[in-house]
């Protein structure tokens, strides 16, 4: 309590001097357009401005029923207000100035970092980076040398390892199943990793409370998927809202979506061929070091592997396949059960509504390539992408919020396996 008080003091000293620092994104609004107002006519309309990334970017569509979300240039105000005019749509101003809130964030982060290094264990109190994190997996494997196992499972495009820590309940039995977690796919999303450390000491720390998650279940876990994008919005408020790898794409333009890179059905909808978009689905399939490492983790583990999940913010939804279609699947209805379980366990938790339902109908569009797909194509009976609520403008949940929100996610993911193991008992 004391410490969130003094930092709340210090924060609103600190306010002077971030505005008179400037970044990329001073000025900038996000507008918010209610889903009521939702027509072809305007979607196409913002389909076309996300196009143009230099003024606009629409964080979020019309998904699931949720408002859409668009971060619009000083500059493009006046444009932009007049398009919703003429369509006649309704919007409020989410935010007035993106860049003051990003540098304040980035103040109080620092400050973060230095009332909270590193002590062995990552709290909730803070933002880690990929070092610390895989410190802490390192740190947790060699205090726990007979229930906890650390592999390195390859490299990103920079150099960076990519390590993946397996939970078990130290019994040393065998061939348990698995259940597949991974985080951080896409860099800005910082709310991704922080839920899967959360669920990581969770399962450690907790093992009496967890002891039927672990009896006939191994846990793995990729927390950071892409820790070059990671790393790159860690770097500064320019840099926060960088979505993709960073492995050069065309002489203009970096990164692709892994994401968007796997190859089931790749680059067929919902995916970009334009190296600069923020989907880009890659020169080709699994072009990204990074999405090979899961396909990898996949196939290695899928005699066993009963539930994959990949955790995305935002959006508060529960998505199954299919992504890359407007189809179900045939087991749709097991799909959905086990989605249900996390769904109403989080209601009850703290009131948060998820959705949940096939990707492509539920968020309205297609996204083809993805990893959850692949997963399910590949073999794991359920398969999930989990889009956490939006704090912050969107991506950027300040420190404040990672409490409850990486709580509320264990809520969900805990009772979404405990039916995965009732449905899929060890054979
Ligand atoms: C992007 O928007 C700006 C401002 O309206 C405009 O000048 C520019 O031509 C647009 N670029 C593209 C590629 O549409
Ligand atoms: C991806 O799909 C687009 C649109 O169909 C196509 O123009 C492009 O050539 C495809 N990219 C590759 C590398 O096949
Ligand atoms: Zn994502």
């Amino acid at each position: 309590m004391t410490v969130w008080w003094l930092l709340l003091a210090l924060s609103c000293l600190g306010l002077s001097a971030g505005l008179q620092k400037s970044n990329k994104y001073e000025g900038y609004k996000i507008y918010e357009v209610s889903s009521k107002a939702r027509s072809v006519a305007l979607e196409e309309a913002l389909s076309e401005l996300v196009k143009n990334a230099s003024y606009y970017e629409v964080f979020s569509g019309f998904k699931g029923g949720n408002s859409a979300k668009v971060m619009v240039h000083p500059d493009e105000q006046i444009s932009f207000v007049k398009l919703m005019d003429d369509n006649n749509v309704v919007y409020d101003i989410l935010n007035r100035n993106v860049g003051l809130t990003l540098s304040r964030q980035f103040e109080t982060n620092h400050m973060l970092r230095q009332w909270f290094p590193y002590n062995g264990r990552l709290g909730t109190e803070r933002y880690y980076n990929h070092d610390e994190i895989n410190q802490f997996i390192e740190d947790l494997a060699k205090e726990n040398p007979r229930r906890i196992f650390l592999k390195t499972v390859g490299k990103s495009y920079e150099g960076r390892w990519l390590k993946t820590v397996t939970i078990t309940n130290g019994d040393a039995r065998r061939n348990k199943n698995v259940i597949l977690v991974d985080g951080g796919f896409h860099a800005r999303e910082w709310i991704s990793p922080a839920a899967a450390i959360y669920l990581i000491s969770q399962l450690v720390d907790n093992l009496q409370d967890n002891a039927d998650l672990l009896q006939d279940y191994d846990w793995v876990i990729l927390p950071v998927v892409n820790p070059d994008g990671y790393e790159y919005t860690q770097l500064s408020e320019e840099t926060r809202f960088w979505r993709k790898t960073r492995k050069p794409s065309s002489p203009d333009c970096i990164g692709t979506d892994p994401n968007r890179n796997f190859d089931f059905h790749w680059n067929e909808t919902g995916a970009s061929s334009d190296p600069c978009s923020l989907t880009y689905a890659g020169e080709k399939a699994f072009s990204e070091p990074e999405a090979v490492v899961v396909r990898d983790l996949i196939h290695s583990y899928v005699d066993r592997g009963k539930m994959y999940l990949t955790l995305h913010s935002y959006g508060s939804l529960i998505l199954y396949p299919w992504g890359w279609t407007e189809g179900v699947p045939d087991t749709v209805a097991d799909l959905h059960e086990v989605a249900a379980e996390g769904q109403n366990a989080i209601l009850e938790a703290t009131g948060t509504e998820y959705l949940i339902g096939p990707s492509t109908t539920t968020i309205n569009y297609a996204a083809a390539g993805a990893s959850d797909d692949y997963a399910f194509n590949a073999g794991f009976p359920i398969s999930f992408t989990m889009e956490l609520p939006a704090g912050g403008t969107g991506f950027d949940p300040p420190a404040s919020d990672i409490d409850h929100l990486v709580k509320e996610t264990w809520v969900g993911i805990a009772a979404m396996a405990r039916r995965v193991i009732q449905k899929y008992p060890l054979a």
